[in-house]
């Protein structure tokens, strides 16, 4: 079976958060079962240097305001599509913002343009290949099944949308519908019109034949108005074709360097000397993060107090919205507090390996890796009780504990008092050196990788592939 999967970021090539390691860990992880995944990908500066020998699979004289060429080429095992169209991605940067932290205001055309090319390739355009199945991944990708439906309806492609952030919806005012190619007629409920904006992600919500999201309790948490971010309806709607697939972690990517817990040991001493922190009795916490409101970090600086009088430490590593990066730096004046600010996947790799523990206390969370990549590595997750941390931590409740599943702490509601009241129980768990070691070793054996998660991308692909 032929998938073309249309992401703005792929790992290592390109990354901001989960969808880059989802994204590129997909194809790896479904290539075994016969599924043939190509994925298209914006010629962004670092993604072209690495595909320089690329051969030109498709013109296009005028791509949104200039020309276009889509590259074939392999890069890290993945086959991937690389759409080099200089005046919408050869800018420096990030891939949605100047070097600044400045959106490009074009954001809208420069996903929808990566979209066309997805239907156009969906649609037969390309000499050589097409899909039996079109998957997108989240707003960035979201014309994709639209423009398909709407220029090639017989195509007989199916189409898939997945949903890794509903945060992200990509709007545009209206006064964009001609340069985004879209007809006024979808400007509707039931077309991609969104409280008077156009949105790129409800347009793949409409469209696509199935959706997806990436934990299965997150997936019935989006058709709450409380997480469905004004898409509830819809999904409600459309409840049908949507299900949650548990991300999974690549296990090859993500190898511990020690077979047993007693490993850990050199490497929380380097983690220690690297970020300047003494030795403790308490728990050495570690947060790799993006900072920003969903990821519910606020609430850990007003419960630090509790796990520093514990004798426990927290060192953090992440960038984002000032208010709490100055709020962390603060706490950082503490001699049980290291932070280090910006993106550095060296250092988010030795936090893993060496902490005792990893912080998530996510208001929402569609699935989460660092979690994973903590039961993986014997760092005991500690998360809030929301989306996918649900699907993937086993509470140390007395349950837990005495079924000898238990792979972490749970915490609810989401605020700081119940956080605070959780690191309580984290330290009290540490304190207990066997039981600790339990835990770890229940996490360490937990299985994070895709097969499950795989074969049930094949069944969805399976389901809608019309050839068969
Ligand atoms: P999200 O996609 O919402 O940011 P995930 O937990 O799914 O959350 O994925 C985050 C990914 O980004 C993980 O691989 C994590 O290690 C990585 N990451 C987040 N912040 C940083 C950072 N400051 N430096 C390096 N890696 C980071
Ligand atoms: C999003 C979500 C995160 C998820 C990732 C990959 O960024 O915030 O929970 O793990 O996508 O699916």
């Amino acid at each position: 079976i032929k998938v073309l999967s249309v992401t703005s970021e792929c790992a290592p090539l390109v990354k901001t958060g989960g969808l880059a390691d989802v994204a590129g860990a997909l194809p790896l992880a479904l290539a075994p079962l016969g599924v043939e995944m190509r994925t298209l990908l914006p010629g962004y500066p670092a993604v072209m240097g690495a595909v320089a020998r690329g051969k030109v699979v498709l013109e296009d004289a005028d791509l949104f305001g200039g020309p276009a060429k889509v590259l074939a080429a392999e890069a890290a095992g993945i086959d991937l599509l690389v759409l080099d169209a200089p005046h919408l991605f050869a800018r420096p940067g990030g891939p949605y913002a100047d070097a600044g932290g400045r959106d490009w205001p074009d954001n809208p055309e420069r996903f929808a343009a990566l979209s066309w090319i997805g239907a156009e390739i969906a649609g037969g355009s390309m000499a050589g290949w097409r899909p039996d199945i079109l998957h997108g991944h989240d707003w960035q990708a979201g014309f994709a099944p639209w423009y398909l439906r709407d220029r090639h309806p017989g195509a007989g492609v199916g189409t898939v949308m997945t949903i890794h952030n509903i945060a992200f919806q990509g709007k545009a005012g209206v006064d964009r519908l001609p340069g985004l190619r879209l007809r006024p007629e979808g400007m509707t409920q039931d077309g991609f019109e969104f409280w008077g904006d156009i949105s790129a992600l409800k347009a793949g919500l409409v469209a696509a034949d199935k959706i997806t999201t990436v934990s299965p309790t997150y997936a019935g948490e989006l058709l709450t108005p409380d997480f469905g971010m004004g898409m509830d309806g819809l999904l409600r709607a459309r409840s049908g074709v949507l299900s949650g697939i548990l991300n999974g972690v690549d296990l090859a990517a993500w190898t511990p360097p020690y077979k047993t817990p007693a490993g850990k040991a050199r490497h929380k001493a380097k983690l220690r000397g690297e970020m300047g922190l003494p030795d403790s009795d308490g728990p050495l916490c570690v947060v790799v993060s993006r900072l920003t409101h969903q990821k519910g970090l606020d609430l850990l600086i007003d419960a630090l107090p509790r796990l520093i009088d514990r004798g426990g430490q927290l060192a953090l590593l992440g960038a984002g919205e000032k208010g709490l990066e100055e709020a962390f730096l603060r706490a950082a004046g503490h001699s049980h507090v290291a932070v280090r600010l910006g993106y550095d996947a060296a250092l988010a790799r030795l936090l893993i390996e060496g902490g005792d523990a990893i912080l998530v206390p996510s208001r929402f969370e569609p699935c989460g890796l660092t979690q994973m990549y903590g039961l993986r590595f014997g760092t005991l997750p500690l998360v809030a009780y929301t989306g996918g941390l649900v699907d993937t931590v086993i509470d140390a409740t007395p349950a837990g504990l005495r079924a000898g599943a238990a792979t972490g702490v749970q915490f609810h509601p989401v605020t700081a008092d119940a956080l605070a009241r959780a690191l309580d129980r984290l330290c009290d768990l540490y304190a207990k050196p066997d039981l600790w070691l339990s835990l770890q070793k229940n996490a360490m054996r937990h299985p994070v990788g895709w097969d499950q998660s795989a074969a049930d991308y094949l069944a969805l692909y399976q389901s809608l592939d019309r050839q068969d």
